[in-house]
């Protein structure tokens, strides 16, 4: 009942109405220890997300409890929803005050980006503005309001074209894009900035922050098919570009494949693809990890006080790829579409393998990406098929 219930710890979650933004919210709504605030300028995703991750929590947490829920935890799918860009300084400064006399804010999951890498070389001015500016006037504001804890989602990108197959999180950092470039200085500003705050004793006083890149390719949708992923404008990505292909939204004859003269058994690039959903849950238990006094903090950072700070970095994948060719057959399957390729010219800045090495984040956070690539269809599929323009 709810007079035995921790009360809500606030949890803003910058990006939240986006694909993996809302999917965070979603499995951090179902926790119910969570007052969630959105922080979203919609430039690539839809207000309307954010209400039907309520619903959906809200249909669920009644489905589940065979009593009246709480209150708390009833309010606790509620989402607290501010359109508002994350370079407007004052803005962010205002929601952030605005918390002072309810506990402040907890926690940030920092997800807000631009994010594609053709684009970002034709307008780095705006790529860098957005994915970096941002985050420095984010990070100010944090310790303008002592908000001590941080997950940054970073990328995969950021490894550029990576020495070894799996990637582990000492790889160097190489962004081979400017998108890349953006996610690369966002994690050494954020590692700059939890070194400044040790204290002499080199314990980490009042800054703790835990970053990941997402390394692949997050893909799939919620089972119930309520939400999923809707870019503005035509899809980029290869696929919800197939999903749209199946559903008829996207025209396009046949499916152009961007080079099969890569050095993987099938000539076409290879890419981790994890579900959505355990995408989600690596950051929602990343943030579990920044709670002082859990075992999980203590696992996670008893090595590294000492050494950079109270920062880690978690690759969170399933371990093994799939070519873009496996990725077609994957689709075929699950919409009954029959795809046909043409195979033209590399795109510029594709790397021919990113798989990650989930060893790290497997042993300390207990991360894990159970769903196969036939569930990531079929939920992506039936998203589509149930959306067929998204929220729109
Ligand atoms: C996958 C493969 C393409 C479309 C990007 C960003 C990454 C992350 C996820 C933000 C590649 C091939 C694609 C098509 C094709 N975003 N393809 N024809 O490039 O691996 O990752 O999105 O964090 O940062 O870089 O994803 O889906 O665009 O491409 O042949 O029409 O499919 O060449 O090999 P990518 P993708």
């Amino acid at each position: 009942n709810s007079n035995s219930q921790e009360p809500l710890k606030n949890v803003l979650v910058t990006g939240g109405a986006g694909y993996i933004g809302s999917h965070v919210i979603y499995t951090l709504l179902r926790t119910h220890k969570y007052k969630v605030i959105s922080i979203d300028n919609y430039h690539n995703s839809f207000p309307a997300a954010l209400t039907r991750v309520s619903e959906l929590a809200l249909t669920e947490l009644k489905a589940a409890s065979d009593s009246q829920p709480s209150t708390q935890d009833i309010d606790s799918t509620a989402i607290d929803v501010h359109e508002c860009d994350l370079n407007a300084a004052s803005a962010v400064r205002s929601i952030f005050s605005s918390y002072s006399s309810k506990g402040g804010i907890w926690g940030v999951i920092h997800i807000a980006a631009y994010k594609a890498v053709g684009e970002s070389s034709e307008i780095p001015l705006t790529y860098y503005a957005n994915n970096v500016a941002a985050t420095i006037s984010l990070l100010q504001t944090m310790q303008e309001f002592g908000c001590m804890r941080l997950i940054y989602s970073s990328s995969a990108t950021v490894y550029g074209v990576p020495p070894d197959i799996p990637i582990k999180e000492e790889t160097r950092r190489e962004g081979d894009s400017v998108y890349g470039r953006t996610k690369v200085m966002c994690e050494l500003i954020i590692q700059d900035f939890c070194d400044s705050v040790m204290n002499d004793s080199g314990k980490l006083e009042d800054f703790i922050s835990s970053y990941f890149p997402p390394v692949f390719q997050p893909a799939g949708a919620h089972p119930s098919g309520y939400i999923g992923e809707h870019p503005r404008g035509r899809p980029e990505n290869l696929l919800p570009l197939l999903a749209h292909m199946a559903v008829g939204t996207v025209t396009d004859p046949v499916l152009k494949v961007f080079g099969n003269d890569y050095p993987t058994p099938d000539g076409t690039c290879i890419r981790d693809y994890l579900h959505i959903l355990d995408l989600a849950a690596g950051h929602v238990v990343a943030l579990q990890a920044l709670e002082e006094g859990s075992e999980l903090n203590a696992k996670v950072f008893a090595s590294s006080i000492q050494s950079q700070g109270r920062f880690k970095a978690y690759n969170l994948g399933k371990g093994h790829g799939m070519s873009v060719m496996q990725i077609v057959d994957a689709m075929r399957k699950a919409t009954g579409h029959d795809y046909k390729t043409e195979v033209i010219g590399r795109r510029r800045g594709d790397v021919p393998e990113l798989i990650a090495d989930p060893a790290l984040a497997r042993a300390e956070l207990g991360f894990d990406a159970p769903r196969d690539l036939e569930t990531m269809c079929r939920d992506l599929w039936n998203w589509q098929v149930k959306n067929p323009t998204g929220y729109e």
